[in-house]
C-alpha cells in the first residue's frame, strides 16, 4: 500500500504529456497534442492528450484517463504497480503503509521466493554466458535450433550445470535460506538428505508474469531420452500458481492488444521462434489445457483467439472440451491447423512474419465449423455418431454469449450438419435452461448462505428526518436505474463545480458551495442514489472538501481509487449537459454564470422524478387494491408536493 500523501505527490508530479511522450510521438495541435493511438492501430492520429486537463483521450478508441491510467493501459499493470513505475520516473521515493505482523509474513514469503527466482535467473545465465560448460553445452544447443543472440537475451534463457548442488550452493553461499530455496522448489533434498538442483544439466526457460517477474522456471534437457522427461518445471508454491500464469504474456501483452489477437500456443519454443519471426502476440498454455484464469488473463487485452496446432497433433480432439470454456467466456476463437510435420516453431524458422501471418489469415477457420468439420469426418454416415456430433456442437453453441455469434452459428452449422435451423434452436435452448436452472439452484444457495451475514449489517432501513417522507427511499431502491441519467448529472455537477461558491447563507453569511447544496438537499430527503460509486464520490466529498486548497475536479481526477478518477475523467470529458437555461440576451453566460440557477433545478428535477415514479406506483397499487383511502390521501400529498416542487422550478 502507498500512503495516501505520497499518491497525491506522485500525481501532481506526472504531467500527462511528459509521461505519454516515452511511448508516443505527440505533435502540438492548439492547446492540445496529439498523435498516433498505441491502443490501437490507427494512420491518422485520433490520440489527444490535454495538458491543462491532465488527461489523455482517443477518440478513435475511446480510452482515456489520467497519467497514471495511461501506464496502466500501456503497461498492462495494476494501478499499484503503475503508480511505482511513476514514482521511479520522478524519483519520489515511495512511502508505503506498515503491514500488520500476518501480512508482513506473508509478503516476506513472497518476496523471498521472488529474490530467490531472481537471483537463479541471474545465475543461470551467467553461467550459460560466462563458463565454458555454459558455452559448450547450453549455448551450443540454443545454437543448434537456432535461436538468435537477442532472443536468448530477451528471453533470459540460462543453464544450469550438471554438478547437482552448484546451484543451491551458490544460492546458500549468497545468503539465501534452504527453506526458501525448497519453496521455490529450484532444489530439493534427495533420498540421501542431500540438496539437488532440480533444473542440473538443463537449459533455462524462466517463466515471466504479466509485470516481468519471474515466478517459475522450466529446464529442457539437452539430448534426446526417453526415460527422462523433457522438461521439468518449478512446482506449485505461494508465488506460483500454473493455472494463472501463461507462458510469454510479458513479452505479448502490448502487440495482443495493438493487433488485437491472440496465437495460442504450445510450448516455450513456439513462443520463442515466432517472436524471432517478428510475431510477438503469442502466448503458450505450456502443454497443459487452459485454465479459466488464464483465459480471463487474455480477455484483458483481446476477443480474439487463434489457436495454432501442430499438423500432425493428435491431441487436438482431446482439447475441443477446453475450448468451450473459451467460447463460455465470450472469447472468439479460431483455429489455424499448421502444414503436416510443422508446428510454431518450425514453421516460424521457415517463414518470415508476413508470410506466417499470411498463412494464418488464410487458413484459419472459425472453431465451431472447425470442430463440426472434424467430427463430420469421423462420424461419417453413422446415425449414432452423428447425433452424438449435433449434441457435441450444440453444446459447444449454447454457451456462447452473445445471441448474434449463436445465431450465426445456428445458420452455418444447419448447412454443414444439414439439419432444419428450428431443431438446432430448439436444441440449444433446451440446453440453456438446463444450464439456467443449475445457475439458479447454485445461486438460491449461495444467498442463502449470505442472507444472514447481510440482514445483521444492513441498516439502510433507518429513515432520517425528511421534508418528503419514505415516499423517496422506496422509489429509489427499486426502480433506480430510471434516474441514472439525472443522476450522473448532477454527479457531473459535484465533480466540475463542488468546491464552487453557490451562495451565502442570510443568517450566517457562511458561503455554501456547489457540493455542500447539493448534498444538503439529498440529504435532507434521505435520498439515496442507485449508483454506489455515486455514494462514493459524495461520501469522499463529504471526507475533503474542507482539506485545504480543495478543487473537486482535481481532487476526484487524481483520486486514488481507479474507478472513481476513470468516472471523474468521463464525466470531465464528457460534453457539459447543464446548458437547459433558456438566455434572453445575445451572450451565452458560462458555465459557471449559469451554476447558481442550473444547480437547484437538477436538484428539482431530480426530485419531480422521484415523485412522478413514486405516483405511478401508487396509481398501480390503487389499481389492484381497488379505491383504498390511504393510498388516495398519499397520493394527493404527492400531487401537492410535485405542484410545489415544480412551482419552486419555475416550470408552473
Ligand atoms: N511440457 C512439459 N513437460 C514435458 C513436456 C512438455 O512441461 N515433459 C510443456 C512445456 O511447457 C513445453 C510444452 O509442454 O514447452 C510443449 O511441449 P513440446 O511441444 O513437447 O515442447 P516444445 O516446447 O515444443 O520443445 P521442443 O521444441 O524443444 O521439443
Ligand atoms: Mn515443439
Amino acid at each position: 500500500m502507498i500512503d495516501p500523501l505520497t499518491v497525491s505527490r506522485i500525481m501532481d508530479a506526472a504531467r500527462i504529456e511528459e509521461v505519454v511522450s516515452d511511448y508516443v510521438t505527440l505533435r502540438r495541435r492548439g492547446v492540445n497534442l496529439i498523435g498516433l493511438c498505441p491502443f490501437h492501430d490507427e494512420k491518422t492520429g485520433s490520440f489527444t492528450v490535454s495538458p491543462a486537463k491532465g488527461i489523455f483521450k482517443c477518440f478513435g478508441c475511446g480510452k482515456g484517463g489520467n497519467a497514471v491510467h495511461f501506464i496502466m493501459e500501456y503497461e498492462q499493470v495494476s494501478y499499484y504497480e503503475a503508480l511505482k513505475l511513476l514514482a521511479k520516473k520522478y524519483n519520489i521515493e515511495v512511502q508505503e503503509r506498515e503491514l500488520t505482523d500476518e501480512e508482513k509474513n506473508a509478503q516476506n514469503d513472497r518476496e523471498s521466493m521472488f529474490m530467490l527466482n531472481d537471483f537463479a535467473r541471474k545465475f543461470f545465465t551467467e553461467q550459460l554466458y560466462k563458463t565454458e560448460e555454459g558455452q559448450n553445452i547450453g549455448m551450443a544447443y540454443f545454437r543448434e535450433r537456432g535461436f538468435r543472440d537477442d532472443m536468448i537475451r530477451k528471453f533470459q534463457l540460462g543453464y544450469c550445470p550438471e554438478r547437482r548442488d552448484a546451484f543451491n550452493k551458490a544460492a546458500l553461499g549468497a545468503g539465501y535460506k534452504t527453506t526458501y530455496i525448497e519453496k521455490t522448489g529450484l532444489a530439493y533434498a534427495n533420498d540421501h538428505g542431500q540438496m539437488t538442483d532440480r533444473f542440473h544439466g538443463r537449459v533455462i526457460f524462466p517463466v515471466h508474469t504479466l509485470s516481468g517477474k519471474v515466478v517459475a522456471f522450466g529446464g529442457r534437457i539437452l539430448k534426446k531420452d526417453n526415460k527422462i522427461a523433457k522438461y521439468v518445471n518449478s512446482p506449485e508454491s505461494e508465488i506460483y500458481h500454473k493455472s494463472n500464469e501463461l507462458y510469454g504474456i510479458f513479452f505479448a501483452k502490448q502487440a495482443i492488444v495493438k493487433q488485437d489477437c491472440c496465437y495460442l500456443v504450445e510450448g516455450y519454443t513456439d513462443v520463442i521462434s515466432m517472436h524471432q519471426a517478428g510475431i510477438e502476440n503469442v502466448v503458450a498454455s505450456s502443454g497443459t489445457s487452459l485454465t479459466t484464469g488464464q483465459i480471463r488473463l487474455l480477455h484483458r487485452f483481446t476477443e480474439n483467439i487463434t489457436i495454432l496446432y501442430d499438423g500432425d497433433n493428435a491431441g487436438i480432439k482431446a482439447s475441443l472440451r477446453g475450448i468451450d470454456m473459451l467460447l463460455e467466456e465470450g472469447l472468439n476463437i479460431k483455429v489455424l491447423l499448421l502444414p503436416d510435420g510443422e508446428d510454431p516453431d518450425s514453421f516460424a524458422r521457415k517463414n518470415n512474419a508476413a508470410d506466417f501471418i499470411a498463412y494464418i489469415q488464410q487458413h484459419q477457420v472459425d472453431f465451431i465449423r472447425f470442430k463440426t468439420n472434424l467430427l463430420l469426418q469421423d462420424a461419417g454416415n453413422d446415425p449414432i455418431k452423428r447425433s452424438q456430433l449435433i449434441q457435441d456442437i450444440v453444446r459447444s453453441i449454447s454457451v456462447i454469449p452473445s445471441n448474434i455469434v449463436r445465431q450465426v452459428y445456428i445458420k452455418d452449422c444447419s448447412n454443414l450438419l444439414d439439419i432444419d435451423e428450428k431443431t438446432l434452436i430448439h436444441a440449444i435452448n433446451n440446453l440453456k435452461i438446463e444450464k439456467k436452472e443449475k445457475d439458479f439452484q447454485k445461486q438460491k444457495s449461495e444467498e442463502a448462505r449470505q442472507a444472514t451475514a447481510a440482514n445483521e449489517t444492513d441498516k439502510s432501513n433507518e429513515k432520517p428526518a425528511e421534508t418528503i417522507p419514505d415516499a423517496l427511499q422506496a422509489t429509489t431502491l427499486t426502480t433506480a436505474s430510471k434516474f441514472e441519467s439525472i443522476e450522473r448529472e448532477i454527479i457531473q455537477t459535484l465533480v466540475r463545480h463542488g468546491e464552487k461558491e453557490l451562495y451565502v447563507q442570510p443568517e450566517t453569511g457562511e458561503p455554501v458551495s456547489v457540493g455542500e447544496y447539493i448534498i444538503h438537499e439529498l440529504e435532507m430527503d434521505g435520498i439515496v442514489f442507485n449508483n454506489p460509486l455515486y455514494m462514493q464520490i459524495i461520501d469522499e466529498f463529504k471526507a475533503h472538501c474542507h482539506d485545504e486548497g480543495f478543487v473537486a475536479e482535481k481532487f476526484y481526477k487524481f483520486h486514488i481509487n481507479d474507478k472513481i478518477s476513470q468516472l471523474a475523467i468521463d464525466l470531465i470529458a464528457e460534453k457539459y449537459t447543464l446548458s437547459k437555461i433558456h438566455y434572453k440576451t445575445g451572450k451565452k453566460p458560462t458555465e459557471i454564470d449559469q451554476l447558481h440557477e442550473s444547480v437547484p433545478r437538477l436538484i428539482y428535477d431530480l426530485k419531480i422524478q422521484l415523485i412522478q415514479e413514486k405516483q405511478k406506483q401508487l396509481t398501480l397499487l390503487l389499481k389492484q387494491a381497488g379505491q383504498d383511502r390511504e393510498i388516495i390521501a398519499h397520493l394527493m400529498q404527492l400531487k401537492k408536493i410535485e405542484f410545489q416542487l415544480s412551482k419552486a422550478a419555475g416550470r408552473l
